[in-house]
């Protein structure tokens, strides 16, 4: 609690103004007229940027993190400090794009206090909402974030962070009394105040009943096409991250191939004395080089 986090800079107030609020992505349901919204995660100011300038609605700066950019196999080991790191790179990017934090296993499950303050972290980081796991067990902790003051973004269906208690990364809600619950669930969450709803991995058919039964916009990852938005992964979405491709992923670039090959010809041209040229060294005038007396 008494630790530094890192701050947002004035450039967030700007991007604040120029980015979705909150409000304006609870109000932007698809049967009410609106596009569909367009979720993609960023890590740090380079994707923020990539992202913000392709044009989408949101940033995530998702727990994914963990896998994808730190090397964990699963997101149960990243801190709420490790998350405002990657939070405030986000956001030094000035993305023009409404910046969501997600907040890592264990920052919301122990008290209300601990709970809010955690968030607070990630919202001075320069995050302007916060997205935590979980279906009606959650619901006392959104309701004292909201309290707080601080937008927040549901996630159910299959919740990575319940990977031990899911037994697996596997597709959720596939009978009816889970269907069932998972309908429940979204509704208590929609009711405490949650702005939109992620819904990751369950049958289309399902999440477009729970697109139906809620006002906010669902985000779909594995959720079929009825949603009211979809979010994919950066690493996933660019070809980066290719040891592990869900069904649902839809690769629109191969950027580990292109980068390997871009790292393979620097090393040759090293090996093979090709680089540097002429053009990419500096010179020295001739007499600047004779007064080194060297010769
Ligand atoms: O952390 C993440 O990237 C996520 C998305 C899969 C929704 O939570």
């Amino acid at each position: 609690m008494g630790e530094q986090s890192p701050t947002a800079t004035s450039s967030d107030k700007a991007r604040a103004a120029r980015s979705l609020s909150a409000p304006e992505i609870r109000d932007r349901k698809r049967r009410d007229g609106h596009p569909p919204l367009a979720m993609v995660t960023a890590y740090d100011a380079p994707s923020a940027r990539v992202v913000s300038e392709a044009g989408a609605d949101l940033i995530l700066v998702g727990d994914s993190v963990a896998m994808v950019v730190l090397g964990y196999d699963n997101t149960l080991q990243i801190t709420v400090d490790d998350m405002a790191h990657h939070v405030a790179a986000v956001a030094r990017a000035n993305p023009q794009c409404h910046v969501v934090a997600d907040m890592p296993w264990m920052s919301y499950h122990v008290n209300e206090s601990e709970t809010v303050h955690n968030a607070a972290k990630l919202i001075r980081a320069g995050a302007q909402s916060v997205k935590l796991e979980g279906g009606r067990r959650r619901l006392r902790m959104i309701e004292r974030l909201i309290a707080a003051e601080i937008p927040v973004l549901g996630h159910i269906g299959l919740t990575p962070q319940s990977l031990h208690t899911m037994g697996g990364y596997k597709v959720q809600a596939r009978h009816a009394e889970a269907a069932r619950k998972l309908v429940q669930a979204a509704k208590a969450l929609a009711h405490a105040g949650c702005y939109a709803l992620v819904l990751e991995c369950v049958p289309g058919p399902v999440a477009a009943v729970v697109t139906e039964s809620v006002d906010v916009p669902t985000i779909g990852i594995g959720a079929g096409g009825d949603c009211d938005g979809q979010v994919l992964v950066y690493h996933d979405l660019l070809g980066i991250e290719k040891r592990v491709t869900p069904k649902f992923v839809r690769n629109y670039a191969d950027l580990d191939t292109a980068a390997i090959a871009g790292v393979r010809g620097f090393v040759d041209d090293v090996r093979s004395g090709n680089f540097p040229s002429q053009e990419e060294s500096y010179s020295m005038t001739p007499e600047q080089f004779d007064a080194l007396g060297l010769s």
